[in-house]
């Protein structure tokens, strides 16, 4: 078979680089970089670690407000599909980019297998909630990390060509939790020891468009007083820089970093305090303690197994979750056994 694989932003390349190394042993990939992501330290800079092919093409899109966005995407893909007749395109989680692929594969009645399906915040005032449902609504192929989002999807009355295949982001964490002990030089170079540091992630739209949301989780970092590293993504150093915020020497503030890095930051950390989806369940993967920066989240389990809290933006909520939390012994799996990508494989060729 011949697959059309759309990726563009960060988390993307990390779900793709579980497929792609199971796909290549048996089908033609040809793989799409819209662009979304561009700087080397949120792009290529995955590809390299994790091993990812080239793209075969970029369409350099960049970025810009959601619609100039996706609609240069969408004309973008349009034309490489036309050109290359797939068998399949493959989309991945919810971004602008995933978006764009769906439509523009299916508006050409081309199959479109949707990776990540089924997951809901029931907040349609995050655009990724919109691109989700979009997505699947598209999709001919309907791959979920878990039996929550079979059922998100059953009370959408969509149940035909769903599959539970579990979490592919596991198998990339498996596949990058050795490397990371051997390459990653992160923790002698920020000069902090494992598990004497919080670990802290916000890019969440809702919480950088707000700058008094952003100042509020700042100020409870800065109060709670303890080390804690935090790898800005450039929107939230566009809005950190506009407001002239100076970090406190106990505040790590570091450009984003790789995978390797990444991976290293969090199981290292006493506990992970963000607004990501992929953070969350890593956390949960690596037995660390986990506390979002939202008022829902898609990973409901993590907090139905009680190593999730639901913490908000709120100053004295973060600060009384971080003092008061304490996981349970239990740690139950979740979202499948790291052979996720295998599953995703063959659910496309028995469809
Ligand atoms: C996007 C996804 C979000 C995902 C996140 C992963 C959408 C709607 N949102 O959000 O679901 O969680 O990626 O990280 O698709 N920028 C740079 N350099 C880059 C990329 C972005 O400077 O390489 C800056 C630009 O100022 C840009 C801003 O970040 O305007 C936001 O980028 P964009 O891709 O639009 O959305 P994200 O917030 O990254
Ligand atoms: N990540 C990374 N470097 C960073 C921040 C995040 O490698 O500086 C990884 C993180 O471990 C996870 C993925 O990027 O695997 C999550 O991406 P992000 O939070 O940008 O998007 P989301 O998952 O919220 O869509």
């Amino acid at each position: 078979m011949k697959i059309v694989s759309i990726v563009g932003a960060r988390p993307q390349f990390i779900k793709a680089a579980a497929i792609s190394r199971v796909l290549r042993k048996r089908h033609t990939e040809f793989l799409v970089h819209t662009g979304q992501h561009y700087d080397s330290c949120m792009s290529s800079v995955f590809f390299e670690e994790l091993g990812i092919p080239e793209p075969d093409i970029n369409l350099g899109v960049g970025s810009g407000s959601h619609g100039k966005q996706t609609g240069a995407m969408l004309a973008g893909i349009e034309a490489l599909l036309i050109d290359q007749r797939p068998d399949w395109t493959l989309v991945y989680g919810d971004t602008n980019s995933t978006l764009a692929g769906a439509l523009a594969a299916a508006k050409l009645h081309i199959p479109v297998a949707h990776v990540e399906a089924g997951l809901r915040s029931f907040n349609r005032a995050m655009p990724e909630e919109i691109n989700r449902v979009a997505a699947d609504v598209l999709s001919n192929l309907l791959l979920c990390p878990s039996q929550i989002a079979i059922d998100n999807l059953a009370a959408e009355g969509i149940s035909k060509h769903v599959y539970l295949v579990g979490d592919v982001m596991s198998d990339s964490l498996t596949y990058a939790a050795t490397r990371s002990r051997k390459q990653s030089t992160i923790l002698e170079q920020i000069g902090l020891r494992s598990g004497e540091y919080l670990l802290a992630t916000v890019h969440r739209a809702e919480n950088t468009d707000d700058e008094f949301r952003l100042r509020s989780v700042l100020h409870a970092f800065e109060d709670l007083g303890e080390a804690l590293v935090f790898p800005v993504h450039p929107r939230t150093r566009k809005v950190i820089d506009r407001i002239n915020y100076t970090p406190p020497d106990h505040i790590h503030l570091i450009g984003p970093v790789g995978y390797l890095n990444m991976v290293m930051l969090a199981q290292s950390a006493r506990m992970i305090l963000t607004d990501s989806g992929g953070l969350q369940k890593e956390a949960y993967w690596l037995k660390v303690p986990c506390i979002t920066l939202r008022e829902e989240t898609e990973w409901v389990e993590t907090v139905q197994v009680g190593w999730n809290i639901i913490a908000g933006t709120e100053k004295s909520r973060i600060i009384d979750a971080v003092q008061t939390f304490t996981p349970p012994a239990e740690h139950p799996p979740l979202y499948g056994d790291g052979q996720a990508a295998a599953r995703c494989v063959v659910a496309l060729e028995n469809r």
